[in-house]
């Protein structure tokens, strides 16, 4: 073993690593970027760089980098009890008083919304596949068998779990996985800007988009469909805000048809779009909820599925007869994960981040408008709280797109990280988002936008060579 001391850190990488989400050829080319360190809104590089991180690393790190509560929390529930599992009702206490925090919070918060347990997991991929499987055994169980299928959203990004996959709308993740597809139904994606027709009102594209809602139940079949999922802004697909009457009209349509509502919350919970749950911003009322990332501000990996009385009690009138429900995992419930998400829940509420969601993303879009608001490139600058995007085209009449496979949101992002700082280049349009933590400060937010600036205007000349 000895010899690999004097191999670097980024050749150990190349030669052991396999990354998610990366192009092997181009790691194999270029190496990885090793960080060594990390605090509030700031990531540092083994070279020492420092970057402002506007993605919160995966839209995740809500209450900053290098919070030594949390690290406090986790030492003393590792001290007191490493782990529990909670198969077959074992339990422990910080799960237990999260599990009522989490319900207590989100029936509070999001009016009309009843629920009546939590389950928890360990990744918002394996929180929706839960919700896939809790869909069908829910319409077992009411002898509705053929009631199974999801409809989801050109765009939307749920996981790349198995079943996650297939509801995920953004085709590079299907390519080659053979992902079961057939069970899911994607429909227009709601984004204004980009889908409405020349001239489309925006409440006339919602009246288009719940129109193919309902065409599309009839077409397949309302005995077919169990869930509609989305996520209340669409995250990975390019921050999408849903066009105004979107949930009220799609919760009326699913209503009709007995049809289950699953938000996908695992960006928008935890104050991402000024308040606590993204279903309380859009007036859903979920059946199913799942939470991940900002629960812990993943510092643990953690997700929880808030389930609604509707589902519940067909769960629990059936129990007798069903005996034990075989779901879960090792991991459900961890005590240290409960642990750090209740010390992080505490911080969110001391600091008020709902609030500084709420306050800093109209401060983020002036400043993204003030920065690259008149380049000719950017078509569209968006937010939703404190996540917000900058959208490219090539020209502004008929809002034209740069050529396919040009990715002009990537060269720009190249740029950011010569400028310091991380922006993220989505998958599905040409997009930059911004999901700073939620601590971050005026003043960074102004540098950070500034750098984004900068970035732009380096990569002109790039761009215009790829129209
Ligand atoms: C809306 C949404 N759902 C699900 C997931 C999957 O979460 P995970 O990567 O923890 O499995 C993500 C991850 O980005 C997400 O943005």
């Amino acid at each position: 073993m000895n010899d690999r001391a004097n191999i670097s850190l980024a050749d150990l990488d190349r030669e052991s690593l396999f990354h998610p989400v990366t192009s092997i050829a181009d790691l194999e080319a270029n190496g990885p970027m090793i960080y060594q360190g990390a605090k509030g809104a700031t990531v540092t590089r083994d070279n020492g760089t420092e970057l402002i991180d506007m993605g919160a690393g995966l839209w995740c790190v809500n209450v900053g980098y290098g919070r030594t509560e949390l690290a406090e929390a986790s030492a003393k529930a590792m001290t007191d009890l490493s782990y529990q599992h909670f198969f077959g009702g074992a339990s422990s206490e910080a799960t237990i008083r999260l599990a009522d925090r989490l319900k207590t919070q989100f029936n509070e918060t999001v009016a009309g919304a009843d629920i009546a347990r939590v389950f928890f997991g360990c990744s918002g991929s394996d929180a929706n596949d839960t919700a896939w499987k809790l869909v069908r055994y829910y319409n077992n169980l009411r002898g509705k068998p053929e009631k199974k299928r999801i409809i989801a959203r050109k765009g939307a990004y749920h996981g790349l779990t198995w079943a996650a996959t297939a509801m995920t709308g953004i085709e590079g993740y299907h390519t080659a996985f053979d992902a079961p597809l057939d069970s899911v139904i994607h429909i227009t994606c709601p984004h204004h800007y980009a889908f409405a027709n020349d001239g489309e009102s925006e409440a006339e594209f919602t009246a288009r988009l719940i129109a193919e809602l309902e065409e599309t139940i009839a077409r397949e079949g309302a005995d077919t469909i169990g869930a509609f999922i989305a996520e209340p802004v669409m995250g990975t697909g390019g921050v999408f805000v849903p066009p105004a009457g979107y949930f009220e009209g799609v919760q009326k349509v699913l209503e009709k048809h007995d049809i289950l509502l699953i938000a996908d919350e695992v960006i928008t919970g935890f104050c991402r779009t000024g308040n606590w749950f993204g279903s309380g911003t859009y007036g859903m009322r979920p059946d199913i909820v799942s939470l991940a990332k900002g629960l812990t501000s993943a510092y643990f990996p953690m997700s929880a599925s808030l389930i609604s009385s509707r589902i519940w009690k067909v769960l629990e009138g059936a129990s007798p007869e069903m005996g034990p429900l075989m779901h879960g995992y090792t991991y459900s419930g961890h005590p240290v994960g409960s642990a750090v998400a209740m010390a992080n829940l505490d911080i969110m509420e001391r600091e008020d981040l709902a609030g500084a969601s709420a306050r800093l993303g109209p401060v983020l879009k002036d400043a993204l408008t003030e920065a690259v608001g008149d380049n000719p490139y950017v078509g569209n600058i968006r937010n939703s709280g404190l996540m917000a995007a900058v959208e490219f085209v090539s020209e502004q009449e008929g809002r034209v797109r740069f050529p396919a496979g040009t990715n002009p949101h990537k060269v720009v992002a190249k740029h950011c990280l010569e400028q310091g700082l991380i922006s993220r280049a989505l998958p599905f349009l040409p997009v930059t988002s911004f999901s700073p933590p939620l601590t971050i400060t005026e003043g960074e937010i102004t540098e950070a936008a500034a750098r984004y600036g900068r970035a732009l205007k380096a990569a002109m000349p790039e761009l215009d060579a790829l129209r």
